[in-house]
């Protein structure tokens, strides 16, 4: 697979993530932060693979890329508002609704404007090297125990940022 097809399919997981989360029951509470934790773990290794992978090689094929670190970034902070609301308490579902909304922005964004424009313009080989490269990395991140710790712990972090606590009041 090229690298915009592994980067599109790993955004349709996102999204019936974020499906499942928005139609789970408010009493499941549980099960939501099961759930969220996965999305958002999901999301960073996301994020990982294409500032360390993807953006650094189509810099020059698009000029969405500077654009797109910008939304990671925002996506991170409605993260650590969904995570600092949490999955018992009232407006977690408008908080959970604004992220969907962030990642369907960006992600639609990605597809239909920078992975046109790299498909276009880059070699067909390069993309298929780079698609079994970023697979084979997201295979190994999820693999990984180190990982997953280190994600948890990023998990706690952004829980308690600052952003977080403000807006969820
Ligand atoms: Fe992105
Ligand atoms: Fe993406």
């Amino acid at each position: 697979m090229r690298a915009t097809e592994v980067l599109s399919a790993h955004h349709d997981e996102l999204r019936s993530m974020l499906t499942r989360l928005a139609e789970l029951p408010g009493d499941r509470v549980d099960e939501r932060q099961e759930v969220l934790d996965r999305l958002v773990d999901e999301l960073s290794m996301h994020e990982q693979l294409e500032d360390e992978i993807f953006y650094p090689a189509v810099t020059a094929a698009s000029p969405m890329v500077a654009i797109a670190h910008a939304e990671h970034r925002y996506l991170e902070d409605q993260v650590a508002v969904v995570l600092r609301t949490g999955p018992g308490r009232a407006g977690f579902d408008e908080e959970v609704r604004v992220l969907h909304e962030a990642v369907e922005h960006h992600a639609g964004h990605e597809e239909t404007e920078m992975f046109t424009e790299v498909d276009a313009k880059l070699d067909a080989d390069v993309l298929e090297q780079m698609g079994e490269r970023i697979s084979a990395r997201l295979a190994q991140l999820r693999a990984s125990r180190i990982t997953r710790l280190r994600l948890r712990v990023k998990r706690g972090v952004l829980r308690r940022t600052p952003g977080g606590a403000r807006r969820a009041g």
